[in-house]
């Protein structure tokens, strides 16, 4: 069907407590394999695009392999924009089609970022689209702890609620110790779950976690394996998305472990196969692996069968 509002997706996972998974995407490939994953599992997705992935795609190009390709489910399929810098990136968006978009201006003073996260929230409600705001520096709890506390901070419970009152955004990104890539954690995961739940019963609106792959052990080793080499990479595990979304998040942004599982099974063909040059014989099972690894995702947020 025609790509979705965020709204009333939003409505239904605050209210029956799952996560709709965020898949990030840049190319035909991880929204095919997002796409079918999401029709496999009968379940709403929001597929997003950064600013350097529409750089790299085209926003055009971008937006219309979206759109086909949600057009040929009947899965709820929303097109987000991933920190968006600012409100002319926001109106671009919005004019090529986009249902939601992120304003992220949590690197700014709270007055300064309330003032654009308003602006962007005014511009939206012309047409419908949600905006998601971010308020708190992502980050490793334990980082905070022995190195910048400037570039780590968690989100302030009270601004959180004067920050919501203030802007009217729909939905709420917090930093409450994960942080975006591979290297999130020294070993198991240290998450806020008592800020989250604190924030939550203030707002009430849905939250979302940023960073939150799990850095999929088994991916991250087959790239090692086969001559890459990531060490010491950590994310969360399956316990951490139940605690999170159980605390008040509806929202769950992947994007690290799609590329780790890519990475990982081409570097396996690869490896495997040297007379191979088949873009389809290598894309083909790499993006069979994205696919794979959305549908995870999806079953551990409890997004089955919610579509
Ligand atoms: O939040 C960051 C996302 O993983 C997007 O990353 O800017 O490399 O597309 P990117
Ligand atoms: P990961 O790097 O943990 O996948 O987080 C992605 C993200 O937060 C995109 O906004
Ligand atoms: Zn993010």
């Amino acid at each position: 069907m025609a790509l979705d509002l965020l709204s009333r997706m939003y409505v239904r996972a605050n209210r029956e407590k799952y996560a709709i998974g965020q898949f990030n995407v840049s190319n035909l490939e991880f929204t095919q394999a997002a796409v079918q994953a999401a029709a496999e599992c009968n379940a709403p997705i929001i597929l997003a695009a950064s600013s350097s992935a529409i750089k790299y795609a085209g926003i055009e190009q971008l937006v219309a392999i979206v759109k086909s390709l949600a057009n040929s489910v009947s899965a709820p399929i929303a097109l987000h924009l991933d920190h968006g810098a600012d409100i002319n990136q926001a109106r671009e968006c919005i004019e090529h089609g986009f249902t939601s978009v992120m304003i992220d201006a949590s690197h700014a003073p709270l007055e300064e970022n309330i003032r654009i996260t308003k602006e962007v929230v005014a511009l939206a409600r012309r047409s419908g689209v949600t905006v998601e705001a971010e308020l708190g520096r992502l980050g490793g709890i334990e980082d905070e702890v022995e190195v910048d506390a400037k570039d780590a901070h968690l989100t302030d419970v009270n601004e959180a609620e004067r920050f919501v009152r203030e802007t009217r955004c729909d939905a709420l990104a917090v930093a409450v110790g994960t942080s975006h890539g591979a290297y999130k954690f020294k070993g198991k995961p240290v998450i806020a779950f008592d800020r989250i739940a604190e924030i939550k019963k203030r707002v009430g609106i849905p939250l979302v976690l940023h960073g939150a792959s799990s850095v999929e052990p088994a991916a991250v080793e087959m790239i090692n394996k086969y001559g890459g080499k990531i060490d010491d990479a950590h994310g969360l595990d399956d316990e951490s998305y139940k605690r999170a979304i159980s605390a008040g998040v509806c929202k769950v942004n992947i994007d690290t472990d799609l590329r780790l599982v890519w990475a990982a099974t081409l570097r396996k063909l690869l490896a495997e196969n040297p007379g191979e040059f088949d873009p389809r014989k290598l894309l083909g099972p790499a993006r069979e692996a994205v696919r794979d690894e959305i549908k995870h995702k999806i079953k551990l947020l409890g997004s089955v069968a919610k579509a």
